[in-house]
């Protein structure tokens, strides 16, 4: 396999407000090719609070009106088992700073549900990704966000865990030990069959952990973000000079 991160696929800025302006300009140009091409744009939003930024752009003056919003389908890549009012909620995050200000429709917003059993939560919306997706063998998203963590996490997938070792299953209940807590994500094989993948990172405290990411040995089990290699579409990494300073 390639190496995770070669030169061309990362885009290093100032800070974090110019990873987040730069995430929301990508988000724009793929919106806008993928309803020019396909009459729809499927975009899986990440949580955490590196994003947040990119999301409130997206809802501001300056963004908002350069997408048609009515053709945006929103997705998750993972979710805390909590209820969506939680304030760990990645939904409550993703909605208080840009899907409740924008005429997305209802049933446009397809969000994981946390509250309630895992394993069933997990397999209901695998189920409501088959049926977007008209049963497909896998999610073809035109955009996956993501985050990293400074354990080298993405979406759910923690080092160590289960989910790492999933292969068929689009999305799954995965038991955190680190967290004694279950997380809802997608799968790595349904994130790499999307046709853009954009991660955000930023901040000093990661840098270590970039440099293993991104030159170091391949060993995703302990680095999951290094299982994240798109098979049929782009990777592209956008970070801070904090985050790159050991790159
Ligand atoms: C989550 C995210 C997770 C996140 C990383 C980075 O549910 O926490 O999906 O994968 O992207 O933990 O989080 P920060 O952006 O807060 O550093």
């Amino acid at each position: 396999m390639e190496a995770t991160g070669t030169a061309s696929n990362i885009r290093i800025y100032e800070n974090d407000e110019e990873v987040a302006r730069a995430a929301a300009s990508c988000f724009v140009d793929i919106a806008l090719s993928s309803i020019s091409d396909l009459g729809r744009f499927s975009v899986v939003l990440a949580g955490g609070s590196t994003p947040r930024r990119t999301y409130q752009l997206l809802a501001s003056e300056e963004y908002r009106n350069r997408i048609e919003w009515p053709k945006v389908h929103i997705f998750f890549g993972d979710e805390r088992c909590v209820p969506p009012t939680d304030a760990t909620s990645n939904y409550r995050m993703a909605n208080e700073a840009m899907i409740s200000l924008l005429p997305i429709p209802t049933q446009n917003i397809h969000r994981m549900s946390g509250e309630g059993d895992a394993v069933a939560n997990a397999s209901l919306y695998q189920s409501d990704l088959q049926t977007f997706f008209d049963d497909a063998p896998w999610p073809r998203f035109d955009l996956v966000l993501l985050g990293m963590g400074d354990d080298g996490h993405t979406a759910s997938l923690f080092p160590g865990t289960r989910a790492l070792n999933e292969r068929e299953a689009w999305v799954v209940a995965n038991w955190v030990e680190k967290l004694n807590a279950h997380r809802i994500t997608l799968t790595f094989p349904a994130i790499n069959y999307a046709a853009n993948v954009l991660f955000l990172v930023t901040g000093a405290g990661k840098s270590k952990t970039l440099l293993q990411v991104l030159r170091g040995a391949r060993n995703p089990q302990m680095l999951p973000a290094q299982l994240i290699q798109p098979s049929h579409g782009s990777l592209l990494w956008l970070v801070d000079e904090a985050a790159a300073r050991d790159l």
